[in-house]
């Protein structure tokens, strides 16, 4: 059976390298060899995280790092299950939002600081719910907003948190391992990255990053969750072991990932990611279509995932447009939640290289002339090859 290109923000495809090393057989979760191939995947990521702080892997998936994150912060403090913990929690899209229901399924006092969906963070309201939110307190946020294709402002709202003192919260799920996330320069106290994303890899891991401030509300936190108690993550390497069954098959996989993150070097995958995605801009607007993010001087263009508005004007339908690129062989994603039918999302992650995204902008083109948006083929593959070639 013919693959199908798969174009979507995560699962991303996967090259033979890691699905092969799933194959090997399983080992003792207790012994020797599993304690090195953590040990080598934590100091590997600590890498990519940029960061000092403590690292672990879960064996879920981003939003298990997500709730991990939040459920062992959030202390139940009285009989209602209030908690004395504020949570500010800003969103422009589906994965800052998420954040507020966990915050709020934990019971913390939350103010949501929510943007349209696509719009820029406005540093001026995320600085006034710090001021009028007493400590402790959070601030979460997505750094690579998926659903929109925007990248937030992690650096500044860093700065923010750091001066009122907030644990920082950031999810990094879709921009480490494609784009520069300094954690620790950052401020972020904790930063989550996805393995179906920029790492290459299969779903079903996550890893986060912990800093020194964050252990310490942790640690008196006795309404830790069970599975994902952090806690027992960090007694647990000790001997380089997680405190419950990892899934080998899947470390095995990242442990191969992370090789060919370093043999390729961070610098050069950054630069790949970015040269992709800005490729599939200048395809896309040389087309017609437009961008849908709604930039301002603290945001920009994700580097990993493209968001593009359906060209409903036109009278093209997402079934119209997606639906006839995967009956040639290429998926890309819709638009999440309000956003169903309206944009739809290109995107350039992991291991994809430039073949993959002139395969997809031909195809895109194909389907554009048959619907009778564009009267010629060729500009957007033109403008793809240019960004390509330039860099
Ligand atoms: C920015 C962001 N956060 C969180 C998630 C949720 O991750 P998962 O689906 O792995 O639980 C995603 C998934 O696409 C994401 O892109």
């Amino acid at each position: 059976m013919e693959e199908e290109l798969l174009m979507i923000p995560g699962p991303v495809p996967v090259i033979a390298r890691i699905r092969e090393a799933m194959a090997k057989p399983m080992i003792t979760h207790r012994g020797d060899e599993f304690s090195q191939i953590y040990g080598e995947i934590v100091e590997n990521l600590k890498n990519i995280f940029q960061t000092r702080n403590d690292l672990f892997v879960l064996s879920g998936s981003g939003t298990c790092a997500m709730e991990a994150a939040v459920g062992n912060i959030i202390k139940r403090t009285n009989d209602a299950g209030k908690t004395e913990m504020r949570c500010v929690t800003i969103a422009n899209g589906k994965f800052g939002e998420r954040f507020t229901e966990i915050a709020e399924r934990y019971g913390a006092d939350v103010t949501p600081v929510h943007f349209e969906w696509g719009h820029s963070i406005e540093l001026e309201r995320v600085k006034e719910a710090l001021e009028n939110s007493p400590t402790p307190k959070v601030v979460t946020m997505a750094h690579n907003e998926t659903s929109v294709g925007i990248l937030n402002p992690a650096k500044e709202v860093g700065k923010l948190a750091k001066k009122h003192d907030a644990i920082f919260v950031l999810d990094c799920i879709t921009s480490i391992g494609g784009d520069n996330v300094p954690v620790d320069e950052f401020g972020a106290d904790i930063a989550i990255v996805g393995s179906q994303k920029c790492l290459g890899m299969p779903p079903g891991l996550a890893a986060l990053s912990i800093s020194e401030r964050a252990w310490e509300l942790m640690e008196e936190n006795p309404s830790r969750p069970y599975y994902q108690d952090l806690v027992a993550y960090k007694k647990s390497y000790k001997k380089k072991q997680t405190p419950y069954t990892p899934a080998l098959p899947l470390f095995f996989a990242l442990h191969e990932a992370l090789e060919i993150i370093k043999e390729e070097g961070m610098a050069k995958r950054i630069k790949r990611h970015r040269t992709l995605s800005k490729s599939i801009r200048a395809a896309v607007t040389s087309l017609g279509l437009s961008l849908f993010p709604k930039l301002n001087e603290v945001s920009d263009y994700s580097n990993t995932v493209t968001a593009i508005n359906m060209p409903l004007e036109k009278g093209i339908t997402d079934e119209q447009l997606r639906g006839g690129m995967r009956k040639k062989g290429v998926v890309v994603s819709g638009g999440q939640g309000e956003l169903k039918g309206k944009i739809f999302r290109i995107a350039s992650m992991g291991n994809i290289t430039s073949t993959e995204i002139l395969r997809t902008i031909e195809v895109l083109e194909q389907v554009l002339m048959e619907n009778k948006f564009i009267e010629e083929e060729g500009k957007g593959l033109e403008a793809a090859k240019g960004v390509i070639s330039f860099s």
